[in-house]
């Protein structure tokens, strides 16, 4: 497998620390790649990856046996916007990776909230969503729900003709700092930068333009 990284992934696992033992990982990357290298840097590290996607989990698993990293990575199905299995100041680090733009704004609150419970003080997130400056986002035809603040956007397949919709919450640096900063976190930074991502979670079609994502990190 030859998955590539990215300038936001590199960014979320440098932070991490040899005292960040027990990790939070929301979304899991694809085949798990950024968990294994997490995984990796330290034998004492456990990682919880987490996925709402039964395809993607077992994608992931697969990579994670090879590797022998199973007692290490727990990669399983579960709902960040739902309340989560654990208790309260459990975990050192939550990397949340191009997932938390999913969610409309009223189910954010409550993750965050839920990933506030869950970290333990002096413990680090490190969030990344897509921006207001994403093509999609400026699309004119794209519709956008002020309820919701998701913004709907159709694509075509050029080879196949297939059309698919992406919702997402597109974030301006003051969007997300505001979400998280209402969840209890304190915002040590907020910055945006252009990244070239991928359209599929599978990371086989690189998107045709750069993307803006917005990096945040915050502690409790
Ligand atoms: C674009 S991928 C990004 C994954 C990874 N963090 C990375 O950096 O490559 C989004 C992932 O988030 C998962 N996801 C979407 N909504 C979710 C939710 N509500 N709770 C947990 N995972 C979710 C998807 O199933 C997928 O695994």
């Amino acid at each position: 497998m030859n998955i590539q990284g990215s300038q936001s992934e590199d960014s979320g696992i440098a932070l991490l620390t040899n005292n960040d033992r027990e990790i939070y990982s929301v979304g899991i990357s694809t085949g798990g790649v950024a968990e294994i290298r997490m995984a990796e840097a330290s034998p004492k590290r456990h990682i919880i990856a987490t996925t709402v996607d039964e395809e993607g989990v077992d994608f992931a698993q697969k990579f994670i046996c090879e590797k022998h990293l199973e007692s290490q990575i727990e990669a399983k199905i579960e709902d960040v916007a739902e309340p989560l299995p654990y208790n309260n100041n459990n975990f050192d680090y939550i990397y949340a990776r191009l997932v938390l733009h999913y969610l409309p704004k009223a189910k954010l609150d409550k993750a965050l909230a839920e990933l506030h419970r869950v970290l333990k003080p002096g413990g680090k997130l490190f969030v990344v969503v897509r921006s207001v400056n994403c093509p999609d986002a400026k699309d004119p035809k794209a519709k956008y729900d002020p309820e919701t603040s998701l913004t709907a956007c159709e694509h075509t397949d050029e080879q196949t003709g297939e059309t698919h919709t992406s919702i997402r919450y597109f974030h301006s640096e003051e969007s997300i700092r505001e979400h998280v900063t209402k969840a209890g976190f304190i915002v040590e930074y907020v910055k945006s930068y252009n990244e070239r991502l991928f359209t599929d979670f599978m990371r086989t079609k690189l998107a045709p333009h750069d993307d803006n994502v917005v990096e945040l990190v915050a502690t409790k």
